[in-house]
């Protein structure tokens, strides 16, 4: 086993540049706001505008990293994402341009609902612990896109997240124990001619909470820590409620009490950006590491649920000194920042989104973002940095 240890150096978020209100959504639907502040544990959804999607979220979410890093050393870029951009292209070679990454750098797209940045995160890991002085960057973006006026439209949501993957990090060691799980489930997906996942909801729920107790179980038999020994958890939440139904499920299984009260503070940015598929377990980290000055040493669990179904845990042990390289003045400016929507736009905003490639498409200049979607010139999506 390599003694190099390999874990998160610099972590950054991004959001999309509007949201809507859930107690707006529920006074429009008819909806006691109660079910989505509590029964989902949700306040806001992040709504991109015309000339935002995962491409301009997932370059914002980098681009510090690199302000921060510069880009000396990066050899790979993962980009994960559940709602790509294009079947073929990477979203992550947009993104390498954008950033203005090196050429000798091998980018590449990674799909499984919202599982990927977890599969990204783990094969970084392994190329930086063959070769330490390479770095990855990790990109986990979506937006979580349901029909209008279906049950599922209160847990759409849209975000980002970056990630350095380096030797000796600064924030977060990955240990090298994980428990995976996979079941073929038809709980979540998305046809290729839908913008919109398909869903069965309860039955994503039944699938998540087996997916958790198979990945646990996959974890402790190749030695993980036992549950004394995980200081905190971060879940992947679909809506915020779901970490604390994750939690009590793990705790019936091993017939234990767990501590529901220290999920809170991971909620934090979950419950202001909703879904955000791959980023959403990410985020539950970074409200973490934000807000917690206490965790030099200590060991988080994480888990990672993908509909479809995969699942997986792994443990991480944040480093100490930590709190020197955390990001939540920058977040909480991002989050401040968003155009709240009323509802009659936010419905405008998302019966636009469509799949057509054949007509040229100038987008409307919205975004006060760093990087644009400018739209379609001969079926090819473009891009630009607007802040440079
Ligand atoms: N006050 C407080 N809580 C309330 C409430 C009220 N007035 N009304 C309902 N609730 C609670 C319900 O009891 C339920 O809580 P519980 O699950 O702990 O029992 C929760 O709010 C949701 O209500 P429910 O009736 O089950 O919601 P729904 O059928 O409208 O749909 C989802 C909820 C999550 C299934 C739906 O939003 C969905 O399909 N989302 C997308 C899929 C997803 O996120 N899956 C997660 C796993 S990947």
């Amino acid at each position: 086993m390599s003694a190099v240890r390999v874990g998160i150096h610099d972590l950054s978020v991004a959001t999309a540049g509007h949201v809507l209100a859930l107690d707006d959504l529920a006074a429009y639907d008819g909806t006691d706001p109660a079910k989505y502040r509590v029964g989902l544990g949700q306040e806001q959804m992040s709504v991109p505008g015309p000339d935002e999607d995962i491409v301009t979220m997932g370059a914002a979410a980098a681009l510090p990293i690199l302000h921060t890093h510069g880009a000396d050393g990066i050899r790979t870029l993962f980009f994960a994402t559940e709602s790509g951009v294009d079947q073929s292209k990477s979203a992550g070679v947009f993104v390498h341009e954008l950033l203005g990454l090196p050429a000798t750098c091998r980018v590449v797209e990674l799909k499984q609902a919202c599982y990927s940045a977890t599969a990204a995160l783990q094969a970084a890991a392994g190329l930086v612990a063959r070769n330490p002085a390479e770095k990855v960057l990790v990109i986990a973006s979506d937006v979580a896109r349901y029909e209008l006026d279906s049950a599922a439209e209160a847990t759409q949501g849209a975000g980002a997240v970056a990630m350095l993957v380096t030797a000796d990090p600064a924030l977060a060691e990955i240990e090298p124990v994980s428990g995976v799980h996979t079941a073929d489930v038809d709980d979540f997906w998305r046809p290729n001619d839908s913008v919109n996942a398909v869903v069965d909801g309860k039955l994503s729920i039944v699938a998540y909470l087996d997916g958790v107790i198979g990945a646990w179980e996959d974890f402790r038999a190749r030695g993980g820590a036992p549950l004394g020994e995980i200081d905190r958890f971060c879940h992947h939440q679909p809506f915020t409620r779901m970490a604390v139904k994750a939690h009590r499920r793990l705790a019936e299984h091993e017939g234990v009490a767990l501590d529901e009260e220290l999920l809170a503070v991971t909620t934090g940015y979950n419950r202001r950006i909703g879904n955000s598929y791959t980023a959403s377990l990410y985020l539950a980290l970074a409200a973490l590491i934000d807000a917690d000055d206490d965790l030099a040493g200590r060991r988080i669990g994480m888990f990672s649920y993908g509909s479809g179904s995969v699942t997986e845990l792994f443990t991480l042990v944040v480093q100490p000194g930590y709190r020197a390289h955390t990001r939540g003045a920058e977040t909480e400016r991002a989050l401040a920042a968003r155009t709240p929507l009323d509802i009659a736009r936010y419905r405008e905003l998302h019966a636009a989104t469509h799949l057509d490639s054949h007509a040229d498409l100038q987008t409307a200049h919205e975004s006060s973002g760093p990087f644009r979607f400018t739209g379609l010139t001969g079926r090819a999506r473009r891009y630009a940095r607007t802040d440079a």
